[in-house]
């Protein structure tokens, strides 16, 4: 136990010296990752018969060492804002519990199809809701707290940045499949978005409770504007709106907490804005094809085919494309949203 603490402790310090010279770029110990298919990182891969996972190849053709489960080319944001903070790339949570992967410098609990709400997505098989995601970080704490002592978990964890992205999902695979899901028959949009970001302030507050004091919370994304919903070079606005009166409520929800917990800082990162500022103006940064996804998405462009088939031959130009499948930007679309997002936010 003794040596655990000390190793974890060289390792700390030798990683704060390596930030510095690195630019002190980094104010954060670790980073939590919750969210959806943005996000994942691998935390479906190891459910049998998910539909919501993306473990083969193409997946991850550009990506050193090949498919991990992100569901991209390459890179997806969050390992992109890993490296502007100067933190290596994170293990998913199921990476951790089955191959012991390092938890020191974060975790991703990110699940593909996830929701706010425990429903969302269930027609993929089986996913990590919000409040799961959470109980997994638990665990973590817990880990933590076994290798290191009380004082110096709790500086860890107020140090340690949670990145929160969820929410797309309670649309695209819950209200707006009114043939699977009852929400559209019990709620209008407004009460909709009302019941998602109660539970999402009650979220972010359990994960505050655990110690956590740093938040990057990520406006849910345009799905308006993903190839499989896009019509036309135009986004779906019945989409966009809805989504739009989350992230309204998402951002005084985020003024709210900055107020009434003034330990704490609540970032928020307008990712809405910034994709669709890249949707309007995709050729100024260096796209050519924005309606249509590099692989799969692209019949009928009315949901039938939102992903990327297992070993289906991809767009060979991927830089050039905003859209890897019918729903997930590229690499190349996913830096470039990292860097407006590191733009936009104090991050
Ligand atoms: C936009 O999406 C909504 C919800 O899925 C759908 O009902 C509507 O037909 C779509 N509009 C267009 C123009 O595709
Ligand atoms: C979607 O498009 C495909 C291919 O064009 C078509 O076969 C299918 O019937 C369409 N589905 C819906 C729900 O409109
Ligand atoms: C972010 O800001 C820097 C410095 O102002 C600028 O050079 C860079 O082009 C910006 N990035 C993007 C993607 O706009």
């Amino acid at each position: 136990m003794m040596f655990k603490v000390e190793y974890l402790w060289i390792l700390m310090m030798a990683a704060s010296l390596a930030l510095e010279a690195n630019g002190g770029a980094t104010k954060y110990t670790a980073m939590y990752v919750f969210g959806d298919s943005l996000s994942d990182a691998g935390n479906n891969k190891y459910f049998i018969g998910s539909l919501a996972k993306a473990d083969y190849l193409p997946y991850g053709i550009d990506f050193s060492g090949g498919p991990t489960g992100r569901i991209s080319n390459g890179k997806i944001l969050v390992d992109f804002i890993a490296e502007m903070v100067g933190l290596p790339l994170l293990p998913s949570y199921a990476d951790v519990i089955a191959k012991g992967e390092s938890i020191l410098f974060g975790v991703n609990y990110a699940s593909a199809g996830a929701g706010i709400l425990r429903d969302t997505g269930y027609r993929f098989g089986r996913i990590i809701p919000f409040e799961e995601q959470i109980n997994n970080l638990r665990k973590t704490v817990d880990q933590l707290r076994g290798q290191l002592h009380g004082n110096e978990v709790s500086k860890y964890l107020a140090n340690a940045l949670v990145f929160v992205d969820i929410g797309a999902n309670d649309y695209l695979n819950n209200y707006f499949e009114a043939e699977y899901y009852p929400s559209s028959h019990i709620y209008n949009l407004e009460q909709f978005a009302d019941l998602l970001i109660n539970l999402y302030r009650k979220h972010i507050l359990e994960i505050q409770g655990l110690g956590l004091r740093k938040f990057l919370i990520v406006e849910a994304s345009p799905i308006g504007c993903a190839p499989i919903r896009s019509h036309n070079m135009k986004c779906n606005t019945t989409l966009n709106h809805a989504v739009a009166m989350f992230n309204t409520r998402l951002k005084s929800v985020v003024h709210d907490l900055n107020s009434n917990y003034p330990g704490s800082a609540f970032t928020y990162a307008p990712s809405f804005q910034v994709l669709k500022i890249l949707f309007d103006n995709a050729e100024a940064y260096g796209f050519k094809v924005k309606d249509v996804a590099c692989c799969g998405g692209r019949e009928g462009s009315n949901g039938t085919k939102p992903r990327c088939f297992k070993n289906t031959v991809p767009c060979p130009n991927r830089n050039e494309y905003l859209f890897w499948d019918g729903a997930h930007p590229t690499e190349a679309a996913n830096r470039i949203l990292a860097a407006l997002l590191h733009n936009t936010t104090s991050l």
